[in-house]
Order: structure tokens, then C-alpha cells, then sequence
């Protein structure tokens, strides 16, 4: 894969050989976004970080990895303070925008959308999640995650028993990370869900003709024994018609400590792309699980910022040159890693 102006749309981009590439440099911008040094390799270059849908993490983290290399962000947080919502097209709004960036980050609530505005753009997109289908910089930085989590008890992704829980139908960070582990070996696939919120057959046939097993379950606490991750997701509200139906599956499959304790072997990951819904009718992250210690779910984010920091650097062609203007930091620093 050639890294260099190119857009990043989708995960069926990446071979195991790209992701690795992507992995090492992440690893490379850990003393940047640990705030023990500064670079200013992207001095003067500007991010159109464009999200047309809610986002915290992703926005702020591309916001965030671009600043760490010494660029600058300019940001649209919704539609209706844009031209969008005038009834501009994706094809005018990608070429205005385009002329004011060097690079630019996408999100929108419709398939699709971030490949119609690519095709028109004169520089690189990064698709921030285009409505229910793909969140590639999200599965990236879950699989950095999987993989760091899995060193630390002995193991890899290859052989890897991941259990994938929620709504999974709706879930674009479930899309793209089973289509990525799909890209190794022998991986061992159970997909919790309610039938009506089952993972689309595409991604089920894609993952068995790699020769991966998938079972499926409506029920939470027999799936997730014997498994290394438990991959809890959010029922995805906003894809919903009413919201009344999402209501109808909130709080089906809700984790707490206590059932942790008796249906997880030790050392089982507990991740999930967050936001996690804590309200009181879903709660399916129990906020007793926050001091376990495999709770997953804040080194995720955390890992955003390497794995986002390493695809800038990558499409802009300075992966090589971080160094060349690095410095220490000359401020208090809090240990937050
Ligand atoms: N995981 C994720 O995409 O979170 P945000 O919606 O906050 O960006």
C-alpha cells in the first residue's frame, strides 16, 4: 500500500504488511503524545477536520494527533453550521474545502458520503465513519489495542477468540475490525446480538471464506466465556426509525464486575469503542467494571492519537522526519499514560 496522497476511505485497503507499518509508527509517536517531547514536522500544514455527525473522541483525537505534529486544525462540529445545510453539494463542498487544507478528515451520517467527497477533493481524506458502514482509524486503533492487550498475556492476534457484542447490524467500528482480523489467522468469532441486529451476512460469509469460525448467540453470558476480548458495542440509536425500536434493545446485554467474575476466564479485555450509553436503560458497561484492570477502554482512546498521528504522518510523507525537529518539553506534564 502506498501511503502518500492517498485517501484512506475504507479498511479493505490495508494488507497485514500496511497495518504493520501503521503499527510501527504509532509506536514511534508515543514520547509526542505522552507530552515528553514536540515535534514540529507539520508546522504550517492545516487539517479540515469536517465531522457532519456528533463525534468526541474521533473528532478531538485527529484534532489532537494533528496539533502533536505541529499543524493546525480548522473544524466543523455539524451541519447545520455549514453550507450543507443550504444544499450544497459533497462535490462544491469538497472542492471549497479542499482549497483550504492539505488533508481532511470526513464524517457524515450517510454510506458513502466520505467516498463521494474524496472523489472530488484535491487533497487526502481520512473517513472519520460514514454513517453505518466503515470507521477505518477506529479498527486501527482497536487492533493496536487487541494486539498490545494480547503481548501482555503471551498471545497474538493470529489464534485470537473475540466475542462481538450488541448491535453489530448498525456498529461501522464492528464492520471494519472484523473485516481487519479477517486478515489473520484462525480467528474465533462469537457474535452476540438479537437476530434483527445480527452482523449483515456479507461480513459473516467474508470472515468463513477466510477460514475463520463464527458462531452466533442471543445469549451474553455463554458467549463470552473462553474468550480473549469481549467487544461491547452501543445500540446505534441515531440509525434507528424511531426511538422507540432502539429503545426496544437497550440494556439487553449489560457487563457488570459480577458478571465478569463468573463467566470470564482471568484476563479477559473488555473493550468497546465508546461512547459507551451509561444511562440507566442500557448501562451496558458497568461503571464497577472501571477499575478492573482489563478494562480496555481508555487505552483504546488513548491509542487513537498514535494510530491517527501515524496515518497523518504516513499520507503526508514525514513518518521519517518527526524527529528531525523534536524537542523536550518545557512544561509540567501529568503522567497520563
Ligand atoms: N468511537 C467513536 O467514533 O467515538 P465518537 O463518536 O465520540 O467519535
Amino acid at each position: 500500500m502506498n501511503f502518500i496522497g492517498s485517501h484512506i476511505l475504507s479498511v479493505t485497503q490495508f494488507d497485514r504488511a500496511a497495518i504493520d507499518r501503521v503499527f510501527e509508527v504509532a509506536d514511534r509517536m508515543s514520547p509526542y503524545a505522552n507530552r515528553q517531547k514536540v515535534t514540529r514536522v507539520l508546522e504550517g500544514c492545516i487539517l479540515g477536520n469536517m465531522f457532519f455527525e456528533p463525534s468526541t473522541r474521533t473528532r478531538v483525537s485527529f484534532g489532537c494527533a494533528f496539533n502533536l505534529l505541529g499543524g493546525e486544525v480548522r473544524e466543523t462540529t455539524e451541519i447545520k453550521t455549514s453550507a450543507l445545510a443550504k444544499g450544497e453539494s459533497f462535490y462544491d463542498t469538497a472542492r471549497v474545502l479542499s482549497g483550504y487544507s492539505d488533508v481532511i478528515v470526513m464524517r457524515h451520517r450517510i454510506e458513502g458520503s466520505v467516498d463521494e467527497f474524496a472523489s472530488a477533493s484535491r487533497v487526502p481524506v481520512l473517513n472519520g465513519g460514514d454513517g453505518s458502514n466503515e470507521h477505518p482509524s477506529q479498527a486501527l486503533l482497536d487492533l493496536y489495542t487487541i494486539k498490545k492487550e494480547l503481548a501482555g498475556h503471551g498471545k497474538s492476534i493470529d489464534g485470537l477468540r473475540i466475542a462481538l457484542i450488541g448491535d453489530l447490524r448498525n456498529g461501522r467500528a464492528v464492520h471494519s475490525l472484523c473485516r481487519l482480523l479477517g486478515l489473520y489467522q484462525d480467528v474465533h468469532f462469537t457474535l452476540i446480538s438479537p437476530p434483527e441486529l445480527s452482523l449483515g451476512p456479507e461480513y459473516i460469509a467474508g470472515l468463513q471464506a477466510a477460514g475463520h469460525e463464527v458462531v452466533r448467540s442471543e445469549k451474553m453470558h455463554a458467549g463470552i466465556s473462553h474468550a480473549d476480548i469481549l467487544y461491547v458495542t452501543r445500540t446505534q440509536e441515531e440509525r434507528f426509525p424511531s426511538q422507540a425500536e432502539a429503545d426496544r434493545y437497550k440494556g439487553l446485554f449489560r457487563l457488570n464486575q459480577s458478571i465478569y467474575t463468573e463467566y470470564c476466564e482471568p484476563n479477559t479485555v473488555i473493550m468497546h469503542p465508546l461512547p459507551r450509553d451509561s444511562r440507566d436503560n442500557a448501562n451496558e458497561l458497568d461503571n464497577d467494571l472501571n477499575e478492573n484492570p482489563n478494562l480496555a477502554i481508555f487505552r483504546q482512546t488513548d491509542n487513537g492519537v498514535l494510530i491517527r498521528m501515524a496515518l497523518f504522518a504516513l499520507i503526508l510523507d514525514v513518518a521519517d522526519q518527526v524527529d528531525d525537529t523534536a524537542r523536550d518539553v518545557n512544561w509540567y506534564t501529568a503522567k497520563r499514560f
